[in-house]
């Protein structure tokens, strides 16, 4: 989703944003602009599509600016909408989304202002410079008074080009510290590439940006200190090596994922609230979601503890009824997606413990969170997710046999170190899964079944091909095709079938006979060996205790769904309107 970068110091600014932007291209965009200042005056470049397209701009003159990629919410993506805003002495980049806007924009347009776009940002430029009376810092506050919604801002004045302004709201924005230079950013990557020491804005605080330092100011536009955040040198941008795409080199590091995942330390502090925990709760959207899915079988199987799964953006407006004892998984590659951290926040007001199962240290879940878990995928640079559900999958097992523990149940840790070596044989397995993508291609729409544990992956599985190849799909569960959906299949729409759950088997074959029964051919994906002749396309795939079989199924849907895309001539990286982190309701 949006990125921003902002640049102060002793370098020309445009390379640094250029480069900035660059490492935040994962996020999903499909316009970018910069804006640099220099003489008192702006020079704006904005071009619909990729950052390279700004490069041929040529170099811009001047040691301030600011830059955005755009994911477009208010007004297609076009030049014209393109950030930075500039109007009158103000340049403005928004990430986030202002839920007031259209009476903000009224107010403007009865003060006889023109706009030059059609976005809900452009309203933030025109209200500083109605509420600019010579100070920058006091017009930005007076004007951030009057939004409201989601937003993440870096503005610049062309009074005052010494200076950079960063306001954080419900939208993250990290501002980073180097010698006579300093930026702000939307995420780490483009602050951790420059070697800069990074301050993560909480949300209502605001920096003074200089080149010779910044003041943080709190929600109260009181002067704080404020500490630094680590990161490790994976912030910096991975490269693809041998591979022609990043989500097939992702696909390869599932195993790695894994078995870092599982040797991650467990805290010992959470021992005791286990012992107390009497239902879970989990919280996330899109693919951590059916990670919860897939996980509730095993924790209900393991340690017995009911578990709930909620899409968090349903949550967090169902005015929950959450049980004394509860303990809330709040589960988010990024953590960042609005959703999932209003549904923590949401958690937390209610009395719940939330734990936050995140792949980004000092993601802003991980600051509305009791205690943060990490999974260990890696950075994930491909927008369709497919290592850190892996990962999420093998942490949330391993949170299953701790809390089996705590609970006086016995449980084979051994078996979760298998799963990395197992996972690495499935990804050399799934190789011919190639050969099933052809006959995808050609689909109306294709179905993806799995009963138990199985369901989870169903909904993956359908969630990736949608996403990446643009074919439609459902994942659903096998015995609940019959009650309807079962009119939408016949020889066009190809079915995916997981078997994995030796006391389900029988019964999802029912679902197999009646779709091959309407000329649907059947994909099945099995680790149970009695079935390897059940159908002409059947890969089988290594057996692991059955509970945790949707960390390996998943490996040949997510390389189906990438031959699938690739054999379509899609970007799987660069899905159509899906964003990396979705930072917006
Ligand atoms: C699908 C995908 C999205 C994300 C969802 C949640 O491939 O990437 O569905 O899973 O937006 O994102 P996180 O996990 O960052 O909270």
């Amino acid at each position: 989703m949006c990125g921003i970068v902002g640049y102060i110091g002793r370098r020309s600014a445009a390379p640094v944003l250029l480069e900035g932007l660059k490492r935040l291209e994962y996020r999903g965009y499909d316009s970018a602009g910069i804006a640099v200042l220099q003489g008192g005056c702006f020079t704006v470049v904005k071009r619909k599509g990729r950052v390279r397209e700004l490069e041929r701009a040529g170099n811009l003159e001047g040691n301030v600016g600011i830059g955005h990629t755009r994911w477009a919410t208010h007004g297609a993506p076009s030049e014209r909408n393109a950030h930075p805003h500039v109007y009158g002495k103000f340049a403005v980049v928004h990430n986030g989304i202002l839920e007031n806007f259209a009476a903000l924009k009224e107010e403007c347009l009865q003060r006889g202002e023109a706009f030059a776009s059609e976005t809900d940002s452009e309203v933030i430029a025109h209200f500083i410079a109605h509420a600019y009376h010579g100070d920058f810092l006091q017009a930005v506050r007076d004007a951030v008074a009057r939004l409201s919604g989601s937003f993440a801002i870096a503005v610049l004045c062309s009074d005052y080009p010494d200076c950079m302004i960063a306001v954080r709201e419900k939208s993250p924005l990290i501002v980073g510290t180097g010698e006579k230079e300093a930026m702000v950013a939307s995420d780490l990557p483009a602050i951790a590439a420059e070697g800069m020491r990074a301050y993560s804005l909480a949300d209502g605080e605001s920096a003074l940006i200089r080149a010779d330092g910044v003041v943080f100011y709190d929600s109260d536009c009181h002067p704080i200190e404020k500490n630094s955040v680590s990161y490790s040198c994976e912030s910096d941008a991975p490269r693809l090596g041998e591979y022609p795409h990043f989500m097939l080199k992702e696909i390869a590091e599932i195993p790695k994922s894994v078995s870092r995942t599982l040797e991650e330390p467990f805290p010992s502090e959470l021992d005791g609230l286990l012992r107390s925990t009497e239902r879970i709760y989990i919280v996330a959207c899109g693919t951590a979601y059916h990670s919860g899915i897939a996980a509730k079988y095993a924790i209900e199987t393991l340690a017995r503890v009911p578990v709930e799964v909620h899409i968090a953006s349903e949550f967090r407006y169902s005015d929950p009824i959450l049980s004394p004892h509860a303990l809330v998984l709040a589960v988010s590659q990024s953590g960042e997606t609005a959703d999932t951290i209003a549904a923590a926040k949401l958690a937390k007001e209610l009395g719940a413990t939330v734990i936050a199962v995140v792949n980004v240290v000092g993601s802003s879940l991980t600051e509305v969170a009791d205690f943060a878990l990490y999974t260990r995928a890696g950075r994930e640079i491909s927008v369709a997710a497919t290592k850190s559900f892996n990962a999420q999958l093998a942490l949330l097992y391993r949170f299953a046999c701790r809390l089996a523990e705590a609970k006086g149940r016995s449980c084979d840790f051994a078996s979760l170190k298998n799963l990395a070596p197992l996972a690495a044989r499935t990804v050399e397995l799934s190789r011919r899964i190639a050969e099933w993508s052809g006959d995808f291609t050609r689909a109306k729409c294709v179905y993806f079944l799995g009963r138990g544990a199985d369901y989870g992956t169903a909904l993956e599985g359908s969630l990736k091909l949608k996403e990446i190849s643009y074919l439609p799909g459902e994942g659903y569960p096998a015995g609940e095709l019959k009650h309807g959906s079962l009119a939408l299949v016949g020889r066009d729409t190809p079915v995916v079938v997981l078997l994995t759950q030796t006391a389900l088997a029988e019964k999802t074959m029912n679902a197999v006979h009646e779709v091959e029964a309407r000329g649907a051919t059947v994909y099945l994906v099995t680790s149970l060996r009695d079935y390897a002749d059940a159908t002409a396309h059947t890969l089988v795939i290594p057996s692991c205790v059955e509970c945790f079989s949707p960390v390996l199924a998943v490996i040949p849907l997510q390389l189906l769904a990438y031959h699938t895309a690739v054999s379509m001539g899609r970007d799987p990286d660069k899905p159509r309107n899906l964003a990396k982190s979705v930072t917006v309701e």
